[in-house]
C-alpha cells in the first residue's frame, strides 16, 4: 500500500529558524550570498544612520545658539566636504547594484542540466508534476492546512516552471531565498539547488483571495538515491490493500486538498459543504432545482462552473486531468458517506 498522505510527525517540522534573530536555514546555493548582501545592506544603513543622526544631534549640541548677540556663521558651504558625502555614499550604491545584479543575472540563469518541475498554483492550492510522471498528489499538514509536498534531490539543480489557471499567486521558499510571482497565461521560472536535506515551508506570497493565507506547500530535500523513489511514492495515488472505498475517497479528499473550500459537515467555507449534500435538493443560480446525485458531483469536479448552487460564486477550478476516474468514484464515495 502506497501512502499518499504523510504526516507531519513522520515528515518531520517544517525547519525555519530557532530564534527570531537568526537567519532562515542557508537551504540553497543562493542563500549565502543573498544573506551577505542583506547583511552588507543592513551593515552599511546602520552606520550611515548612526553617522548621520549622530552628526545632527552632535551640531545641534555644538552649534546652538546661546544668546542674542550670538551670530550664525558666515560660511556658505565647504566644496571637498559636499563632494565626499556624495562621492562616498555613490561607492556603496554602486556595490549594492553590482553585488545585487550579479545574484540577479545568477538566480535568472538556471544550469542546463537542471531538473525541471511544473507547479500549478489555482485557488487555493499547488499542483506539482515531475518529469514522466503523473500529476502529484502527496500532501502533508502545515499550520493544521493539508499542504502539497515538493520533492527535490540534494546537490542538484531544480527548475520550477510555474503557471497559474485563475489569479496571480507567487511561489516562496524562504530557506532557499527564490521567489517569483505565478502568472495565469504565460510561464515563470526560478531555481536552486538545496544543500542541505530537511523539509521547508512554501508560502503563496501574492494575496489571491479568501484562502490565500492557507495556501502553503512542504520542499523535502531528498538524498539523490532516494529521489527517484520518493518521487514515485509522492506522485501515486491508488486505493491501498484493506482501504475501503470511502477512506480512499478520503484520502483524494485530502491529496487534492478539498478541504480549502469544502467542510466535511453541512456548513459552508468557500463552496458547499459535503455533509448530508448526496441527495440533497439544490436551487442552481438559474432557479432550476435538482437532486445532488453521482452525476452532478462528476459534472461539479471536472466542469466546476457549469451548474453552480444559488448563492455561491462560480470560483471552483476544474480538477479534470488531475483527479482521474477511479480517485473520482472513491471521493463520490466519500461525500456520500458523509452525512
Ligand atoms: Cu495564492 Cu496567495
Amino acid at each position: 500500500m502506497i501512502a499518499t498522505f504523510i504526516p507531519p510527525e513522520k515528515l518531520g517540522t517544517p525547519k525555519m529558524s530557532d530564534s527570531p534573530w537568526e537567519l532562515l536555514p542557508t537551504g540553497s546555493n543562493h542563500a549565502a550570498s543573498l544573506d551577505g548582501l542583506y547583511l552588507f545592506l543592513t551593515g552599511v544603513c546602520a552606520v550611515s544612520f548612526v553617522l548621520v543622526i549622530g552628526a545632527m544631534f552632535y551640531f545641534m549640541w555644538k552649534y546652538k545658539r546661546r544668546g542674542d548677540d550670538d551670530k550664525t556663521s558666515p560660511l556658505t558651504h565647504n566644496g571637498k566636504l559636499e563632494f565626499a558625502w556624495s562621492a562616498v555614499p555613490a561607492v556603496f550604491l554602486m556595490l549594492f547594484f553590482i553585488w545585487g545584479e550579479l545574484d540577479f543575472v545568477k538566480l535568472s540563469a538556471p544550469p542546463s542540466d537542471a531538473i525541471d518541475i511544473r507547479v500549478t498554483g489555482q485557488k487555493w492550492y499547488w499542483t506539482i508534476e515531475y518529469p514522466g510522471r503523473p500529476v502529484a498528489s502527496t500532501t502533508t499538514v502545515l499550520d493544521g492546512e493539508i499542504a502539497p509536498l515538493l520533492v527535490v534531490p540534494l546537490n542538484q539543480p531544480v527548475r520550477l516552471i510555474m503557471t497559474s489557471t485563475d489569479v496571480i499567486h507567487s511561489f516562496y521558499i524562504p530557506a532557499f531565498r527564490v521567489k517569483k510571482d505565478v502568472i495565469p497565461g504565460r510561464y515563470t521560472a526560478i531555481w536552486f539547488t538545496p544543500i542541505i536535506e530537511g523539509t521547508f515551508p512554501v508560502f503563496c506570497t501574492e494575496y489571491c483571495g479568501d484562502e490565500h493565507s492557507s495556501m502553503l506547500a512542504v520542499v523535502k530535500v531528498v538524498p539523490p538515491e532516494q529521489y527517484e523513489e520518493e518521487v514515485r511514492k509522492a506522485t501515486t495515488l491508488e486505493q491501498g490493500e484493506g482501504e475501503s472505498r470511502e477512506q480512499f475517497g478520503e484520502k483524494v479528499y485530502k491529496s487534492f486538498a478539498c478541504n480549502s473550500c469544502h467542510n466535511t459537515d453541512n456548513t459552508v467555507k468557500v463552496g458547499p459543504g459535503f455533509g448530508g449534500l448526496y441527495g440533497k435538493t439544490e436551487t442552481l443560480t438559474d432557479g432550476s432545482t435538482l437532486v445532488v446525485d453521482e452525476n452532478y458531483l462528476r459534472e461539479s469536479i471536472y466542469q466546476p462552473n457549469a451548474k453552480v448552487v444559488a448563492g455561491f460564486t462560480p470560483q471552483m477550478p476544474t480538477f479534470a486531468g488531475q483527479i482521474n476516474d477511479d480517485q473520482l468514484d472513491a471521493l463520490i464515495s466519500y461525500i456520500q458517506s458523509l452525512k
